[in-house]
């Protein structure tokens, strides 16, 4: 059985976060709220641990994992060598959703890495995140708190449905506030590479380091797809058909509209994923809405965006309509979560 503790995300409660640290030492599993969606924690340093996190999630072994510690002097306890540029990275961007690729230290255990000579390390800013890893005293590995390859959670409630009766405990802190997942920043190569868009936007981290380099969208066959798994094709998936419309607003919504037109004939039920002001193109049409929010504000776009394809799955839609926001700041990682639910992109 599951266990959920409910906290102020704010100030937790220091016994709750000490129950949960001694699950983690313990060799157990707790999923925790970070500002950018659930994780699932286990000890970074511990084989058993961590072992079950990939059991938990159906997660394939070459997946590796990111590691979480309180603090930028912590990250020597799993990296072996820590260029200069992670203090000015840090300095701006930690506590928050910034992962850092570095090389490894020999102890932390290769099933952390998929067997990689770096680690992914990240210090989040969540105040129940935090307190767990400074209760355990130790770094904790953490990937999405979902089962593999599907939609990442942002509420207790969306880990409960995915993991309920495979992990010890879940803190409930409330909905996360980014709503998708950090960004990965590899700073072993020149120039630095993002190996996946997230809550820190490009354009901010250029601003501090200079030009970096966007890893491009990787197909399965794809060799170079091992360096950073988690870049497979399709991911974040819900189990309703994701069509994504990219291009221009306009013709987006009337290819849309389209779409809904045609599945209603048919007799199929059709979700809409899409801004607040794009609903008017649909108001003829019997479509079930999940408004992410004014299009000019990506930021609440962004934290709606996972809880939309899960609720729009509750509804049992069987088609869910996309369009995404451009690749301007949050808009790339909105834009790049979409393209990977998606089962059609037109
Ligand atoms: O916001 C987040 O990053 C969340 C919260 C819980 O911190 N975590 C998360 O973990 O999204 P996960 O496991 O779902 O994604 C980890 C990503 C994957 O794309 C993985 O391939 C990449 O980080 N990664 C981990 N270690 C790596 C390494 N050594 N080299 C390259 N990529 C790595
Ligand atoms: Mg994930």
């Amino acid at each position: 059985m599951t266990r959920t503790l409910t906290l102020s995300p704010h100030s937790p409660d220091p016994n709750l976060i000490r129950q949960a640290s001694e699950i983690i030492l313990r060799r157990g599993l707790v999923a925790f709220p970070t500002e950018t969606v659930y994780g699932l924690g286990a000890n970074a340093l511990d084989e058993e641990a961590i072992a079950k996190i990939f059991i938990a999630k159906g997660r394939p072994s070459n997946d590796p994992l990111i590691v979480h510690v309180a603090s930028v002097e912590d990250i020597s306890r799993v990296a072996s060598e820590i260029p200069p540029i992670v203090k000015k990275l840090a300095d701006v961007f930690w506590p928050g959703p910034l992962t850092l690729i570095l090389p490894k230290q020999a102890h932390v255990p290769d099933s952390v890495t998929s067997g990689l000579n770096t680690v992914a390390v990240r210090v989040p800013s969540h105040p129940i995140a935090l307190a767990l890893i400074r209760a355990s005293g130790v770094p904790i590995a953490a990937p999405s708190a979902n089962r593999f390859g599907h939609t990442s959670p942002t509420t207790a409630a969306h880990v409960m449905d995915d993991l309920n009766g495979r992990i010890d405990l879940i803190l409930d802190g409330g909905s996360t506030t980014v709503g998708v997942e950090s960004t990965v920043l590899d700073v072993t190569c020149t120039p630095p590479m993002i190996l996946r868009p997230g809550g820190v936007s490009r354009e901010a981290i250029e601003a501090v380091i200079g030009a970096v380099d966007l890893r491009k969208k990787r197909t399965e066959s794809d060799d170079e797809a091992q360096v950073s798994p988690g870049l497979l094709g399709k991911h974040y998936t819900p189990r309703a058909e994701l069509i994504l419309c990219s291009g221009e607003k306009k013709s987006a919504l009337e290819k849309l509209s389209a779409l809904a037109r045609q599945a209603q004939a048919e007799g199929r039920s059709v979700g809409l994923l899409l801004a607040d002001e794009d609903m008017k193109s649909f108001e003829s049409i019997s479509c079930i809405p999940y408004p992410l929010g004014s299009s000019s504000d990506l930021e609440t776009i962004a934290r709606n965006l996972y809880a939309g394809m899960r609720t729009l799955d509750d509804k049992n839609v069987n088609i869910i309509l996309a369009r995404d926001f451009g690749e301007q700041g949050l808009g790339l990682a909105i834009h790049d979560r979409l393209m990977r639910a998606a089962s059609q992109i037109i």
